[in-house]
Protein backbone atom coordinates (compact mmCIF):
# COMPACT_ATOMS: atom_id res chain seq x y z
CA UNK A 1 0.00 0.00 0.00
CA UNK A 2 1.38 3.73 -0.66
CA UNK A 3 2.18 5.82 1.80
CA UNK A 4 3.72 9.44 2.46
CA UNK A 5 7.09 7.66 2.13
CA UNK A 6 6.95 5.87 -1.41
CA UNK A 7 5.14 8.52 -3.29
CA UNK A 8 7.13 11.36 -5.01
CA UNK A 9 8.38 14.18 -2.61
CA UNK A 10 6.38 16.69 -4.87
CA UNK A 11 4.53 17.54 -7.69
CA UNK A 12 7.31 18.93 -9.69
CA UNK A 13 9.27 16.22 -9.29
CA UNK A 14 6.58 14.09 -10.03
CA UNK A 15 5.52 15.59 -13.02
CA UNK A 16 9.79 14.58 -14.25
CA UNK A 17 8.88 11.31 -13.98
CA UNK A 18 5.58 11.17 -15.61
CA UNK A 19 3.59 10.40 -12.36
CA UNK A 20 0.06 12.81 -12.00
CA UNK A 21 0.27 14.73 -8.75
CA UNK A 22 -2.67 13.81 -6.01
CA UNK A 23 -5.44 15.89 -5.87
CA UNK A 24 -4.21 19.18 -3.57
CA UNK A 25 -0.60 18.49 -3.80
CA UNK A 26 -0.06 16.22 -0.79
CA UNK A 27 0.46 12.14 -0.24
CA UNK A 28 -1.55 9.64 -1.51
CA UNK A 29 -3.94 9.50 1.68
CA UNK A 30 -3.47 5.74 3.23
CA UNK A 31 -5.90 4.99 6.15
CA UNK A 32 -5.78 1.59 5.84
CA UNK A 33 -4.30 -0.61 8.22
CA UNK A 34 -3.15 -4.00 8.03
CA UNK A 35 -1.91 -6.98 10.14
CA UNK A 36 -1.27 -6.56 14.21
CA UNK A 37 -1.96 -2.52 13.42
CA UNK A 38 -5.28 -3.81 12.06
CA UNK A 39 -6.26 -6.30 14.99
CA UNK A 40 -5.13 -3.70 17.58
CA UNK A 41 -7.69 -0.84 16.18
CA UNK A 42 -10.45 -3.17 16.58
CA UNK A 43 -9.98 -4.48 19.69
CA UNK A 44 -9.25 -0.99 20.87
CA UNK A 45 -12.55 0.38 19.04
CA UNK A 46 -14.98 -2.66 20.75
CA UNK A 47 -16.12 -0.45 23.90
CA UNK A 48 -16.49 2.92 21.74
CA UNK A 49 -19.80 4.27 20.30
CA UNK A 50 -20.68 2.75 17.06
CA UNK A 51 -21.99 4.74 14.21
CA UNK A 52 -23.17 2.74 10.74
CA UNK A 53 -21.91 2.74 7.14
CA UNK A 54 -24.23 1.90 4.50
CA UNK A 55 -23.39 0.50 1.05
CA UNK A 56 -22.54 4.03 0.19
CA UNK A 57 -20.70 5.87 2.83
CA UNK A 58 -18.80 2.09 2.72
CA UNK A 59 -17.63 2.65 -0.28
CA UNK A 60 -16.58 6.88 0.28
CA UNK A 61 -14.85 4.77 3.41
CA UNK A 62 -13.06 3.09 1.50
CA UNK A 63 -12.64 5.25 -1.35
CA UNK A 64 -11.15 7.81 1.31
CA UNK A 65 -9.12 5.26 3.13
CA UNK A 66 -7.03 3.85 -0.34
CA UNK A 67 -6.44 7.92 -0.98
CA UNK A 68 -9.04 7.81 -4.13
CA UNK A 69 -10.30 10.94 -2.35
CA UNK A 70 -7.33 12.42 -1.53
CA UNK A 71 -6.51 15.20 0.37
CA UNK A 72 -10.16 13.71 2.15
CA UNK A 73 -8.57 11.79 5.36
CA UNK A 74 -12.24 10.89 6.46
CA UNK A 75 -15.33 12.00 6.44
CA UNK A 76 -15.97 15.96 5.88
CA UNK A 77 -16.36 18.44 9.05
CA UNK A 78 -18.49 21.79 9.49
CA UNK A 79 -16.45 23.76 7.50
CA UNK A 80 -15.35 21.63 4.40
CA UNK A 81 -18.86 20.46 4.41
CA UNK A 82 -19.86 24.34 3.79
CA UNK A 83 -17.41 25.24 1.75
CA UNK A 84 -18.04 22.57 -0.57
CA UNK A 85 -21.72 23.36 -0.50
CA UNK A 86 -21.01 26.70 -1.37
CA UNK A 87 -17.84 27.39 -2.81
CA UNK A 88 -17.11 23.80 -4.18
CA UNK A 89 -13.64 23.69 -2.34
CA UNK A 90 -12.68 22.93 1.10
CA UNK A 91 -12.11 25.42 4.23
CA UNK A 92 -8.33 25.30 2.69
CA UNK A 93 -9.48 26.38 -0.81
CA UNK A 94 -8.90 23.34 -1.96
CA UNK A 95 -11.02 21.87 -5.23
CA UNK A 96 -14.12 19.60 -3.84
CA UNK A 97 -17.32 20.45 -5.42
CA UNK A 98 -19.51 17.73 -3.61
CA UNK A 99 -19.79 16.85 0.04
CA UNK A 100 -18.62 13.40 1.19
CA UNK A 101 -20.36 12.93 4.69
CA UNK A 102 -21.83 10.47 7.67
CA UNK A 103 -24.87 11.38 8.54
CA UNK A 104 -26.83 9.79 11.49
CA UNK A 105 -29.73 10.18 13.95
CA UNK A 106 -29.00 12.27 16.49
CA UNK A 107 -30.59 9.84 18.84
CA UNK A 108 -27.96 7.34 18.00
CA UNK A 109 -25.91 9.89 18.30
CA UNK A 110 -24.97 8.77 22.22
CA UNK A 111 -21.02 9.46 23.29
CA UNK A 112 -20.85 11.24 20.16
CA UNK A 113 -19.02 14.49 20.42
CA UNK A 114 -16.09 16.59 18.72
CA UNK A 115 -12.57 15.28 20.34
CA UNK A 116 -13.77 11.83 20.80
CA UNK A 117 -13.12 8.71 19.12
CA UNK A 118 -16.04 6.32 17.66
CA UNK A 119 -16.44 3.19 16.34
CA UNK A 120 -17.38 2.56 12.40
CA UNK A 121 -19.80 -0.40 11.82
CA UNK A 122 -20.74 -2.23 8.63
CA UNK A 123 -23.49 -5.07 8.35
CA UNK A 124 -22.87 -5.18 12.29
CA UNK A 125 -19.14 -5.57 12.66
CA UNK A 126 -16.61 -2.84 13.61
CA UNK A 127 -14.29 -2.12 10.46
CA UNK A 128 -12.46 1.09 11.33
CA UNK A 129 -12.68 4.47 13.59
CA UNK A 130 -13.40 8.20 13.11
CA UNK A 131 -11.49 10.77 15.26
CA UNK A 132 -14.73 13.41 15.60
CA UNK A 133 -13.79 16.81 14.91
CA UNK A 134 -17.43 18.18 14.58
CA UNK A 135 -21.00 16.84 14.68
CA UNK A 136 -22.98 19.48 12.86
CA UNK A 137 -26.24 20.27 11.02
CA UNK A 138 -26.83 19.06 7.35
CA UNK A 139 -28.27 21.92 5.58
CA UNK A 140 -30.16 19.72 2.95
CA UNK A 141 -31.79 22.52 1.26
CA UNK A 142 -28.52 24.51 0.14
CA UNK A 143 -27.20 21.14 -0.65
CA UNK A 144 -29.67 20.22 -2.84
CA UNK A 145 -30.02 23.61 -4.71
CA UNK A 146 -25.98 24.36 -4.82
CA UNK A 147 -24.82 20.85 -5.82
CA UNK A 148 -27.90 19.54 -7.81
CA UNK A 149 -29.26 22.45 -8.51
CA UNK A 150 -32.82 21.27 -8.14
CA UNK A 151 -34.87 20.68 -4.66
CA UNK A 152 -36.90 18.12 -6.80
CA UNK A 153 -37.37 15.05 -4.99
CA UNK A 154 -37.54 12.89 -8.69
CA UNK A 155 -34.07 13.90 -9.13
CA UNK A 156 -31.95 10.61 -7.66
CA UNK A 157 -29.29 12.10 -5.63
CA UNK A 158 -31.92 14.77 -4.12
CA UNK A 159 -33.92 12.19 -2.90
CA UNK A 160 -30.87 9.91 -1.75
CA UNK A 161 -29.98 13.28 0.36
CA UNK A 162 -33.65 13.87 1.43
CA UNK A 163 -34.13 10.07 2.88
CA UNK A 164 -31.72 11.13 5.14
CA UNK A 165 -33.07 14.32 6.44
CA UNK A 166 -33.02 13.61 9.90
CA UNK A 167 -29.42 12.79 10.34
CA UNK A 168 -26.66 15.13 11.96
CA UNK A 169 -23.23 15.16 10.25
CA UNK A 170 -20.39 14.10 11.86
CA UNK A 171 -16.96 14.83 10.51
CA UNK A 172 -13.50 13.95 11.25
CA UNK A 173 -10.75 11.72 10.00
CA UNK A 174 -11.14 7.91 9.82
CA UNK A 175 -8.59 4.72 10.08
CA UNK A 176 -10.48 1.47 8.68
CA UNK A 177 -9.02 -2.01 9.79
CA UNK A 178 -11.40 -3.68 7.29
CA UNK A 179 -11.99 -3.17 3.62
CA UNK A 180 -15.86 -2.20 3.47
CA UNK A 181 -16.66 -2.82 -0.41
CA UNK A 182 -17.10 -6.31 -1.35
CA UNK A 183 -14.75 -7.73 -4.15
CA UNK A 184 -17.32 -8.77 -6.79
CA UNK A 185 -14.89 -8.19 -9.41
CA UNK A 186 -11.91 -9.06 -8.04
CA UNK A 187 -9.52 -9.36 -11.79
CA UNK A 188 -10.68 -5.58 -11.69
CA UNK A 189 -10.14 -4.31 -8.48
CA UNK A 190 -7.12 -1.96 -7.41
CA UNK A 191 -6.58 0.95 -4.98
CA UNK A 192 -5.40 3.65 -6.36
CA UNK A 193 -1.66 3.35 -5.42
CA UNK A 194 -2.07 0.14 -6.95
CA UNK A 195 -2.79 1.39 -10.25
CA UNK A 196 -0.26 4.35 -10.17
CA UNK A 197 2.43 1.32 -10.03
CA UNK A 198 0.57 -0.55 -13.18
CA UNK A 199 0.72 3.08 -15.23
CA UNK A 200 4.21 3.43 -14.18
CA UNK A 201 5.27 -0.20 -15.25
CA UNK A 202 3.53 0.29 -18.28
CA UNK A 203 5.60 3.28 -18.93
CA UNK A 204 2.45 5.15 -19.83
CA UNK A 205 3.68 8.83 -19.45
CA UNK A 206 -0.11 10.07 -20.27
CA UNK A 207 -3.18 7.86 -19.74
CA UNK A 208 -7.10 8.77 -20.53
CA UNK A 209 -9.55 7.56 -17.78
CA UNK A 210 -12.93 6.70 -18.90
CA UNK A 211 -15.92 7.12 -16.35
CA UNK A 212 -19.14 5.21 -17.31
CA UNK A 213 -22.28 3.65 -15.97
CA UNK A 214 -23.47 2.50 -19.33
CA UNK A 215 -22.93 -0.17 -21.38
CA UNK A 216 -20.17 0.70 -24.11
CA UNK A 217 -21.99 1.55 -27.11
CA UNK A 218 -20.51 2.40 -30.25
CA UNK A 219 -20.29 5.86 -29.47
CA UNK A 220 -18.82 5.88 -26.54
CA UNK A 221 -16.45 3.55 -28.05
CA UNK A 222 -15.80 6.07 -30.42
CA UNK A 223 -14.49 8.68 -27.75
CA UNK A 224 -12.13 5.59 -26.38
CA UNK A 225 -10.73 5.38 -29.66
CA UNK A 226 -10.03 9.39 -30.31
CA UNK A 227 -8.99 9.85 -26.74
CA UNK A 228 -6.20 6.81 -26.98
CA UNK A 229 -4.85 8.30 -30.14
CA UNK A 230 -3.77 10.80 -28.47
CA UNK A 231 -2.20 9.64 -25.41
CA UNK A 232 -0.28 6.60 -23.97
CA UNK A 233 -2.88 4.78 -22.52
CA UNK A 234 -6.76 4.37 -21.99
CA UNK A 235 -8.20 3.03 -18.43
CA UNK A 236 -11.97 1.86 -18.77
CA UNK A 237 -12.47 2.86 -15.56
CA UNK A 238 -16.48 2.46 -14.78
CA UNK A 239 -18.26 3.47 -11.73
CA UNK A 240 -19.61 0.10 -9.88
CA UNK A 241 -21.26 1.99 -6.26
CA UNK A 242 -24.57 2.59 -5.89
CA UNK A 243 -26.40 3.30 -9.49
CA UNK A 244 -30.15 4.16 -9.89
CA UNK A 245 -32.30 1.36 -10.33
CA UNK A 246 -32.71 1.55 -14.05
CA UNK A 247 -29.22 1.22 -14.92
CA UNK A 248 -27.62 -1.57 -16.29
CA UNK A 249 -26.21 -3.26 -13.17
CA UNK A 250 -22.54 -3.29 -12.40
CA UNK A 251 -21.93 -7.08 -13.24
CA UNK A 252 -23.24 -6.81 -16.71
CA UNK A 253 -21.60 -3.99 -17.52
CA UNK A 254 -18.45 -5.38 -16.40
CA UNK A 255 -19.11 -8.30 -19.23
CA UNK A 256 -19.86 -5.74 -21.71
CA UNK A 257 -16.53 -4.03 -20.95
CA UNK A 258 -14.58 -6.66 -21.32
CA UNK A 259 -15.70 -7.91 -24.43
CA UNK A 260 -15.23 -4.66 -25.99
CA UNK A 261 -11.86 -4.45 -25.08
CA UNK A 262 -10.61 -8.09 -25.75
CA UNK A 263 -12.20 -8.15 -28.85
CA UNK A 264 -11.53 -4.49 -30.47
CA UNK A 265 -8.12 -2.85 -28.32
CA UNK A 266 -4.62 -3.81 -27.70
CA UNK A 267 -4.07 -4.71 -24.13
CA UNK A 268 -0.69 -3.07 -23.78
CA UNK A 269 -2.81 0.13 -24.14
CA UNK A 270 -5.67 -0.56 -22.29
CA UNK A 271 -6.62 -1.13 -18.35
CA UNK A 272 -9.89 -2.33 -17.14
CA UNK A 273 -10.24 -1.67 -13.33
CA UNK A 274 -13.47 -0.80 -11.51
CA UNK A 275 -14.25 2.58 -9.65
CA UNK A 276 -16.23 2.01 -6.20
CA UNK A 277 -18.35 5.11 -5.72
CA UNK A 278 -22.08 5.92 -5.59
CA UNK A 279 -23.19 7.67 -8.36
CA UNK A 280 -24.73 11.06 -7.21
CA UNK A 281 -25.73 12.55 -10.77
CA UNK A 282 -24.96 16.10 -9.81
CA UNK A 283 -23.83 16.69 -13.49
CA UNK A 284 -21.29 19.61 -13.60
CA UNK A 285 -19.77 19.33 -9.72
CA UNK A 286 -19.98 15.91 -9.89
CA UNK A 287 -17.58 15.51 -13.16
CA UNK A 288 -15.35 17.71 -11.47
CA UNK A 289 -15.44 15.31 -8.31
CA UNK A 290 -15.22 12.44 -11.05
CA UNK A 291 -12.37 14.13 -12.75
CA UNK A 292 -10.43 14.66 -8.97
CA UNK A 293 -10.94 11.12 -7.99
CA UNK A 294 -9.38 9.71 -11.34
CA UNK A 295 -6.01 12.27 -10.81
CA UNK A 296 -5.84 10.35 -7.83
CA UNK A 297 -5.89 7.08 -9.42
CA UNK A 298 -2.37 8.88 -11.53
CA UNK A 299 -4.40 9.54 -14.87
CA UNK A 300 -3.56 12.13 -16.84
CA UNK A 301 -6.74 13.21 -18.70
CA UNK A 302 -10.42 12.76 -18.71
CA UNK A 303 -13.25 12.04 -20.71
CA UNK A 304 -16.10 14.58 -20.45
CA UNK A 305 -18.98 13.96 -23.11
CA UNK A 306 -22.24 14.76 -23.25
CA UNK A 307 -24.52 15.68 -20.09
CA UNK A 308 -21.50 13.79 -17.99
CA UNK A 309 -23.30 12.60 -14.59
CA UNK A 310 -26.50 14.03 -15.70
CA UNK A 311 -29.96 12.73 -15.25
CA UNK A 312 -33.40 13.92 -16.64
CA UNK A 313 -33.49 17.43 -18.08
CA UNK A 314 -31.32 18.65 -14.77
CA UNK A 315 -28.31 20.12 -16.18
CA UNK A 316 -27.32 21.38 -19.94
CA UNK A 317 -25.67 18.93 -22.53
CA UNK A 318 -22.13 20.70 -22.01
CA UNK A 319 -22.87 22.14 -18.58
CA UNK A 320 -20.22 19.55 -16.97
CA UNK A 321 -17.19 20.41 -19.86
CA UNK A 322 -18.30 24.23 -18.64
CA UNK A 323 -17.76 23.48 -15.47
CA UNK A 324 -14.28 23.01 -16.20
CA UNK A 325 -13.86 25.69 -18.10
CA UNK A 326 -14.37 27.82 -14.95
CA UNK A 327 -11.62 26.61 -12.47
CA UNK A 328 -8.69 28.52 -11.62
CA UNK A 329 -5.20 27.10 -12.80
CA UNK A 330 -3.86 24.92 -10.34
CA UNK A 331 -7.06 23.12 -9.65
CA UNK A 332 -6.54 20.65 -10.89
CA UNK A 333 -3.74 18.63 -12.53
CA UNK A 334 -5.70 16.14 -14.71
CA UNK A 335 -6.96 17.48 -18.35
CA UNK A 336 -10.43 17.15 -19.53
CA UNK A 337 -11.15 15.75 -22.68
CA UNK A 338 -14.29 17.24 -23.89
CA UNK A 339 -16.64 15.38 -26.65
CA UNK A 340 -19.34 16.68 -28.33
CA UNK A 341 -22.79 14.41 -28.70
CA UNK A 342 -21.65 11.11 -30.91
CA UNK A 343 -23.64 9.10 -33.02
CA UNK A 344 -23.87 6.84 -35.74
CA UNK A 345 -24.24 8.66 -38.85
CA UNK A 346 -25.38 7.41 -42.27
CA UNK A 347 -24.27 9.51 -44.49
CA UNK A 348 -20.51 9.38 -42.64
CA UNK A 349 -20.70 5.78 -41.90
CA UNK A 350 -19.57 5.95 -38.95
CA UNK A 351 -19.67 7.73 -35.55
CA UNK A 352 -18.93 11.14 -35.71
CA UNK A 353 -20.21 14.27 -33.87
CA UNK A 354 -22.00 17.63 -35.14
CA UNK A 355 -17.97 18.57 -35.13
CA UNK A 356 -17.14 16.54 -37.73
CA UNK A 357 -20.44 15.33 -39.73
CA UNK A 358 -21.91 17.52 -42.14
CA UNK A 359 -25.49 15.34 -42.77
CA UNK A 360 -28.46 15.83 -41.56
CA UNK A 361 -30.45 14.52 -38.41
CA UNK A 362 -32.14 11.97 -39.94
CA UNK A 363 -29.23 10.21 -41.05
CA UNK A 364 -28.03 10.17 -37.38
CA UNK A 365 -28.88 7.26 -35.35
CA UNK A 366 -29.89 7.63 -31.94
CA UNK A 367 -31.90 5.44 -29.66
CA UNK A 368 -33.47 6.40 -26.35
CA UNK A 369 -32.82 4.87 -23.35
CA UNK A 370 -36.72 3.56 -23.82
CA UNK A 371 -36.10 2.46 -27.39
CA UNK A 372 -33.49 0.20 -26.03
CA UNK A 373 -35.70 -1.65 -23.15
CA UNK A 374 -38.31 -2.43 -26.04
CA UNK A 375 -35.50 -3.88 -28.63
CA UNK A 376 -33.99 -5.99 -25.91
CA UNK A 377 -37.47 -6.84 -24.47
CA UNK A 378 -38.16 -8.02 -28.40
CA UNK A 379 -34.71 -10.65 -28.00
CA UNK A 380 -33.74 -8.96 -31.42
CA UNK A 381 -30.16 -7.75 -31.55
CA UNK A 382 -29.59 -3.99 -31.47
CA UNK A 383 -28.17 -2.55 -34.32
CA UNK A 384 -24.75 -3.00 -35.09
CA UNK A 385 -24.52 0.82 -35.89
CA UNK A 386 -25.41 1.25 -32.34
CA UNK A 387 -23.53 -1.76 -30.19
CA UNK A 388 -21.54 -4.55 -31.04
CA UNK A 389 -22.75 -7.63 -31.41
CA UNK A 390 -21.41 -8.74 -28.45
CA UNK A 391 -22.40 -6.51 -25.78
CA UNK A 392 -26.18 -6.44 -27.30
CA UNK A 393 -25.91 -10.41 -26.87
CA UNK A 394 -24.73 -10.04 -23.25
CA UNK A 395 -27.34 -7.35 -22.87
CA UNK A 396 -30.47 -9.55 -24.21
CA UNK A 397 -28.79 -12.54 -21.71
CA UNK A 398 -29.02 -10.09 -18.68
CA UNK A 399 -32.62 -9.07 -20.00
CA UNK A 400 -33.95 -12.13 -20.28
CA UNK A 401 -32.99 -13.58 -16.90
CA UNK A 402 -33.63 -10.47 -14.99
CA UNK A 403 -37.41 -10.92 -16.72
CA UNK A 404 -37.89 -14.48 -15.50
CA UNK A 405 -36.48 -13.90 -12.28
S1 LIG B 1 -22.09 8.99 -16.84
O1 LIG B 1 -23.12 9.22 -15.85
O2 LIG B 1 -21.04 8.11 -16.40
O3 LIG B 1 -21.59 10.28 -17.39
P1 LIG B 1 -22.37 7.45 -19.32
O4 LIG B 1 -21.85 6.15 -18.89
O5 LIG B 1 -23.51 7.42 -20.30
O6 LIG B 1 -22.89 8.27 -18.05
O7 LIG B 1 -21.26 8.34 -19.95
C1 LIG B 1 -19.91 8.13 -19.79
C2 LIG B 1 -19.11 9.25 -20.46
O8 LIG B 1 -19.37 9.25 -21.86
C3 LIG B 1 -19.46 10.65 -19.98
O9 LIG B 1 -18.33 11.48 -20.07
C4 LIG B 1 -20.50 11.10 -21.00
O10 LIG B 1 -20.52 12.50 -21.09
C5 LIG B 1 -19.96 10.48 -22.27
N1 LIG B 1 -20.99 10.14 -23.29
C6 LIG B 1 -21.96 9.20 -23.17
N2 LIG B 1 -22.67 9.10 -24.32
C7 LIG B 1 -22.13 10.00 -25.18
C8 LIG B 1 -22.39 10.39 -26.54
N3 LIG B 1 -23.35 9.81 -27.26
N4 LIG B 1 -21.62 11.36 -27.07
C9 LIG B 1 -20.64 11.96 -26.38
N5 LIG B 1 -20.34 11.65 -25.10
C10 LIG B 1 -21.06 10.68 -24.50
Amino acid sequence: MATATNLPASPSLSRVHGDVPVHGGGPLVSRLLEGAAADDLLASARGLPRIALDARTAADAELIATGGLSPLTGFMGRDDYRASVHDRRLASGTLFPIPVTLTAPRSELAGVAEGKRAALVHEGEIVGVIDVSSVFEVDRDAEASEVYRTKDAAHPGVAWLFSHKDEVGVGGAITLARRTVPRAFPAHTRDPAEVRALIRERGWRTTVAFQTRNPIHRAHEYLLRCALETVDGLVVHPLVGETKSDDVPAAVRVRCYEAILDGYFPPSRTLLTVFPFAMRYAGPREALLHAIARQNYGFSHFIVGRDHAGVGNYYGTYDAQLAFDELSPGDLAITPVKFEHSFYCKGCGQVASPKTCPHEAGERLTLSGTRVREILASGEPLPAEYTRPEVSRILIEAYRAKESS
